[in-house]
């Protein structure tokens, strides 16, 4: 069995004689049983925990962690964390719809990220009063100034700089280079300051970047920050002084279950320590912008074995989740560790484990050695609680999971599950 489940900070361990999964303190298969499967499961205390590892990390500094809503928007969960003192960072109106029905007193302390802004969304976070906007470009600068003076409200605002540097991660979460469609050529950012502190209705707050996701090395965030605190010094000389540096998110997990021998504390210091070593110029606020590093290892997504086929040399684990539940594996090749809920006694075998979908993109895992395994077991697939449930769809016209919330001892449903009418509630014949 997978050593790291045994480790203090794993919200999924084995429980009792027989070894059985437990999120905290409740056993999952009677969760599935009470709310059925798929079912996704998340541990508050880790989600807590994982926050206050940054909120300590940053202590030294006036700071302010905005969680990364698209990573997981479950209300229940920007609740818990909003109530803990995060701040948040959104790419929608819908993100920020979330917020000002679970976290209303927390709106002033939300920043706006994202590439393509309509001047609805910039209108709405205006009236709301958010923190600041982290713009992506001139043209979307100038939208800014237009909604902020129809609405005679200054807007603050930072520049997504791109620091061209490489992260070390998959190609499609990786962002912060040149050739990517993400922020403004950082040669370029100076220029744009200087025309915007001329504007009424723009007050330049900060400068933002975020490099990409899933990076596992503290260096790439230390190399971004350097070539930042050139610009906010080459500005504060300029007489355009940055109360804020937002660093973004992008501080990856072991998805290998701690084989790399990795403490989660450790790496948020070592990540802090680059990012400070870097600002040591800087005496200013520092935003940061983590999602899977608070949510992922809280949550596993537990699903009900309907079937084990063998097709030739091949054996099929085939589950009631599928790629509509959890679209990582199909879409980055991403790993999940996959462990029965309730082991078998018996020799792991190679299998493949996949979801009812019609696509043979539609697998958890592939050669991949599990306990055995049969019709009707549960399975939890670990490290499920960031761009799940988040990027889950109706695909095949199937009901999106249900979502739990353990406290404790204690675990409460967080989101029911579909049912026929919701996926035909918007639809017109
Ligand atoms: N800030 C900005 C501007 C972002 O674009 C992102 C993620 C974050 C913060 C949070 O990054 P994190 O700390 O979670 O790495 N669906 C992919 C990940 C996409 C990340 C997109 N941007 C996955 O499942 O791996």
């Amino acid at each position: 069995m997978n050593p790291d489940l045994k480790k203090s900070f794993r919200p999924f361990q084995r429980n009792g004689v027989r070894g059985a999964l437990y999120c905290d303190g409740v056993s999952l298969e009677t969760l599935a049983r009470k709310y059925g499967t798929p079912l996704y499961v998340y541990s508050a205390k880790q989600i807590t925990e994982r926050l206050e590892l940054f909120q300590r990390a940053f202590a030294g500094r006036e700071h302010l962690v905005c969680y990364a809503v698209k990573a997981n928007s479950s209300l229940a969960i920007l609740k818990l964390l909003a109530e803990r003192g995060a701040g948040f960072d959104i790419v929608s109106l819908g993100e920020l719809a979330r917020l000002v029905v679970a976290a209303p007193n927390a709106i002033d302390r939300v920043v706006f990220s994202g590439v393509g802004k309509t001047e609805s969304e910039i209108v709405a976070a205006l009236v709301d009063g958010i923190l600041q906007f982290n713009v992506e470009s001139e043209s979307e600068l100038e939208l800014l100034a237009k909604c902020a003076r129809r609405l005679k409200k200054k807007a603050r605002f930072a520049l997504r700089v791109n620091p061209d540097v490489f992260a070390e991660t998959h190609p499609y979460i990786s962002t912060g280079l040149r050739e990517h469609k993400f922020g403004i050529d950082i040669r370029k950012a100076a220029e744009i300051y200087r025309a915007a502190a001329r504007s009424k209705w723009l007050e330049p707050h900060g400068i933002s970047v975020h490099i990409g996701s899933q990076i596992r090395s503290a260096e790439p965030f230390g190399a971004a920050m350097e070539r930042v605190s050139k610009l906010l010094m080459q500005l504060k000389r300029e007489g355009i002084a940055l109360k804020v540096v937002d660093a973004g998110g992008g501080l990856g997990i072991d998805y290998h279950g701690g084989s790399e021998g990795a403490d989660p504390a450790a790496k948020v210091q070592e990540y802090a320590a680059a990012i400070e070593k870097a600002l040591a110029d800087f005496d200013g606020k520092l935003l940061i912008e983590p999602g899977r590093f608070i949510v992922a290892q809280a949550g596993a997504l537990v699903t009900r074995v309907l079937n084990v086929k063998k097709n030739g040399k091949k054996t099929f684990v085939i589950a009631d989740a599928a790629m509509n539940d959890l679209i990582r594996p199909a879409l980055y090749q991403a790993y999940h560790e996959i462990v029965p809920v309730k082991p078998r006694t018996g020799r792991a075998r190679a299998v493949d484990v996949v979801g009812p979908v019609c696509e043979t993109g539609d697998f958890f895992a592939r050669d991949r050695m599990l306990k055995p395994v049969e019709a009707g077991d549960l399975v939890a697939l670990l490290d499920a609680g960031a761009y799940g449930m988040a990027q889950s769809s109706n695909y095949n016209s199937r009901f999106r999971a249900a979502e739990v919330l353990v406290e404790g001892k204690q675990h409460r449903l967080i989101r029911r599950r579909e049912k026929m009418k919701d996926l035909l509630a918007t639809e017109i014949i």
